[in-house]
């Protein structure tokens, strides 16, 4: 097929290879994006001198019950807001914080 061709036969596939090559760049691009959809930080972009979000309390300076954001949706995060409400609402989830709570002296929660 190609030996047959003639330079003005190249010409005409420019437009054509333009246009694959488009749809192979939406295609490889889509994908990507569609990859990082899963993440669960969409909020807190990690500054680039870090791998991770991290967050280090002492268990001192927390009060008698502390709850703990797991939907990432939060203002305060780490702490829960109470922004997993419409979260839930919107997504179906059922997604609540964690609590901690400091025991008294008798041992009791
Ligand atoms: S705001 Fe995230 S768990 Fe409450």
């Amino acid at each position: 097929m190609f030996s047959a061709m003639e330079g003005r036969d190249y010409l005409r596939i420019i437009p054509l290879a333009g246009a694959v090559g488009a749809a192979v760049f939406v295609a490889v691009y889509g994908a990507l994006k569609l990859s990082r959809s899963g993440q669960v930080n969409h909020k807190y972009p990690t500054p680039k001198d870090q791998e991770k979000v991290k967050h280090v309390l002492d268990v001192e300076d927390l009060g008698d019950r502390t709850p703990f954001c797991r939907c990432w949706k939060s203002e305060k995060f780490p702490y829960c807001d109470g922004a997993h409400n419409e979260h839930n609402k919107t997504t179906g989830d059922n997604v609540g914080p964690i609590v901690m709570n400091r025991r008294n002296k008798s041992g009791s929660a």
